[in-house]
């Protein structure tokens, strides 16, 4: 990573579709919402679509799954595109159903098959980061077994969304586990509850931040957090409305960034 302290645009199913990730000015990386890597080694039409890139906007692709036969077959087959800047493996996921088929934060003790799986992407010679929670649940969490995969992996950086699987939004972020996240000297960037420039600098011995609900709701935040010029909103709100169109996106994606962002957006014409 580069000698910076870095922005991020969190994955946020259904909302952080290309076009979103475009306006989001200032962001220094963004990601794919999460998907099936055994659906893309079957080539799934649906899947595909999901990880096409179309601009230089810095990009990982995020994957969730666990079979790593289905992981290489998929990367012999992978073709970067412009903007791809490597993969996200998702340990993070609390949604039950992921949880009962071994995946998302229910993956994160298995040290071992993370280990191989981020080297199988390296071997490849993509990038391999992580994105994860605290544990499974409150008992994993006093465990400390994000410390033991954060010292025993060898990624890139690693996303510590600083709650542990059984929580939820009206729980806050637990952000004093960053200090000992920091401590075995891995790159950590910090997610949950971030929306300021205050909260930022309390952050700042981390390697960045990941911002993914209040940048759903203002995509300019991350230029307003680096003090960039800010581009007018009506401009940001017609960039991203051409882009819709352009990229023929799914109409799902607009209503549901319309549903979230701020009035002064929404109802700028
Ligand atoms: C509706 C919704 C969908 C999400 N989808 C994903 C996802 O596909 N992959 C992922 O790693 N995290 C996903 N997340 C979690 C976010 O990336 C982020 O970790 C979380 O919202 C905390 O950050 P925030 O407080 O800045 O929003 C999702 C969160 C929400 C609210």
């Amino acid at each position: 990573m580069e000698d910076k302290f870095y922005y991020m645009l969190a994955p946020i199913e259904n909302m952080t579709d290309s076009c979103f990730r475009t306006i989001c000015h200032g962001a220094d990386m963004t990601f794919t919402e999460k998907v099936s890597f055994q659906a893309l080694a079957k080539k799934n039409p649906f899947t595909m679509n999901k990880i096409k890139l179309f601009d230089d906007t810095p990009c990982m692709i995020q994957i969730i799954g666990q079979r790593e036969l289905l992981l290489e077959k998929f990367l012999k087959d992978f073709r970067p595109s412009r903007g791809f800047q490597g993969f996200n493996l998702n340990l993070g996921c609390p949604d039950p159903e992921v949880v009962k088929a071994g995946l998302g934060c229910a993956l994160m003790k298995r040290v071992s098959k993370i280990k191989r799986m981020v080297e199988t992407i390296k071997s490849f010679g993509y990038g391999a980061n992580i994105k994860m929670r605290l544990g499974m649940n409150q008992f994993e969490k006093d465990r400390k077994v994000f410390l033991n995969l954060i010292e025993n992996v060898d990624a890139d950086f690693f996303v510590v969304h600083a709650r542990h699987g059984k929580e939820t939004y009206a729980d806050k972020a637990d952000w004093s586990v960053f200090y000992e996240c920091v401590k075995t000297g891995k790159n950590i960037i910090a997610n949950g509850d971030i929306k300021t420039k205050e909260d930022v600098e309390k952050l700042k011995n981390c390697k960045g931040v990941m911002i993914g609900r209040a940048a759903v709701e203002n995509p300019l935040i991350f230029a307003e957090l680096k003090s960039l010029e800010i581009l007018a909103r009506e401009e940001v709100k017609a960039e991203y409305e051409r882009l819709l169109r352009e990229r023929n996106s799914h109409p799902k994606y607009a209503n549901h960034i319309f549903k979230h962002i701020g009035e002064d957006f929404a109802n700028t014409k």
